[in-house]
């Protein structure tokens, strides 16, 4: 299975997006052709300094590879290292309704909020069906956030099938059940957005402010604490399986429970459990050579995938004028 997912470098990595969608790609390589990408275009709608853009994407490549992404087992690379996409982008533009993109999550957001929204904003949708489409990407892992825009791609795909024929392969989204959405240190979504993220590489002390800070309720200690919507319940079973969630909610049931001791033990299962690739991500970010190399291996193994689907495309819009 071709499995294919994007992340923007267009912040520091938090836990949302570890466990909503790198976690999952990192283990979706043993098994699947996995395509994985630094969506530096995409970026742009939003980020408008050269420096905070080259550094961002130059950071989410090491965290990636530090977490574990095998560029050898997978094809990993910077989206604008293939520009194909954005020719991909324009024929697919043209078989986009306005109607699709007008009902954008993200572009409706802004300007109810009375942010002047740019055509990037506005076409965003569009380039990430290109993403899709242009490596046949069959199932993409992403966080609930994006169900909108997978839903975009796919009749994007349809509709261009429909008009020219058989193109594009229909992506199905991959939304994992039980880390759908990672709550933040507030109890809402975890988003940079909110600034409300816990960073996996953060220093100790400034994981242990935020974690020791995370907001919860004031029932007694001799009272049962709920699991429903309990924010310390919720972090912490991202980092256990069926038995342990299971222990966990007898805790929280049984009368007793110090939130700060839960506070404690949550601190110290985050520092543990991403300490080596803590280490690993330093080593990275000091060898600047290997990780542009590996970028730019990456993306010729990518512009041979997209060749098949670029070339088709062209031919099936009629831009092969050479063909009468
Ligand atoms: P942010 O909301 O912080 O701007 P991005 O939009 O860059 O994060 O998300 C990158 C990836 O991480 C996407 O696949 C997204 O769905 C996923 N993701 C982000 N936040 C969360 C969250 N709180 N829970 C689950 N997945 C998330
Ligand atoms: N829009 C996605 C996000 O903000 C990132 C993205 C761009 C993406 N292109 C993609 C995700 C293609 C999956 C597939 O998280």
């Amino acid at each position: 299975m071709r499995i294919l997912s994007g992340i923007q470098p267009s912040g520091t990595l938090h836990m949302g997006n570890y466990f909503g969608m790198m976690k999952r790609m990192v283990d979706y390589q043993e098994q699947n052709e996995l395509f994985c990408f630094i969506v530096n275009y995409h970026a742009l709608t939003s980020v408008f300094e050269g420096d905070k853009l080259r550094q961002g994407t130059f950071n989410a490549a090491c965290d990636f590879l530090a977490l574990g992404l095998d560029p050898d087992k997978s094809v990993f690379w910077v989206q604008s290292d293939v520009p194909e996409v954005t020719e991909l982008t324009w024929l697919l533009s043209n078989v986009t309704g306005m109607g699709l993109l007008e009902r954008g999550h993200s572009y409706k957001d802004k300007t109810a909020k009375g942010i002047p929204a740019n055509h990037g904003l506005f076409a965003y949708p569009v380039l990430m069906a290109a993403d899709i489409l242009l490596y046949g990407g069959e199932r993409v892992p992403v966080g609930k956030d994006q169900k909108q825009h997978l839903e975009m791609a796919r009749d994007i795909a349809i509709r261009f099938n429909n008009i020219y024929g058989e193109t594009f392969v229909v992506p199905e989204p991959d939304i994992a059940g039980d880390v759908a959405t990672v709550p933040g240190t507030d109890g809402q979504k975890m988003s940079k957005s909110y600034g409300n993220t816990i960073e996996i590489f953060a220093d100790e002390k400034t994981l242990k402010d935020k974690i020791m800070k995370l907001k919860t309720d004031s029932i007694p200690v001799d009272e049962p604490k709920p699991v429903e919507g309990n924010v310390l319940y919720d972090l912490y079973a991202l980092f256990l399986d069926d038995a342990g969630k299971e222990a966990l909610k007898e805790r929280f049931l049984t009368p007793g429970l110090r939130y700060g001791d839960v506070k404690k033990e949550i601190f110290a299962t985050i520092l543990e459990y991403f300490a080596p690739y803590r280490d690993e991500r330093a080593r990275l970010a000091k060898d600047r050579q290997f990780v542009v190399e590996t970028m730019q291996k990456g993306a010729m193994k990518a512009r041979q995938a997209a060749s098949f689907y670029i070339d088709k495309a062209r031919r099936n819009v009629g831009l092969d004028y050479w063909n009468r």
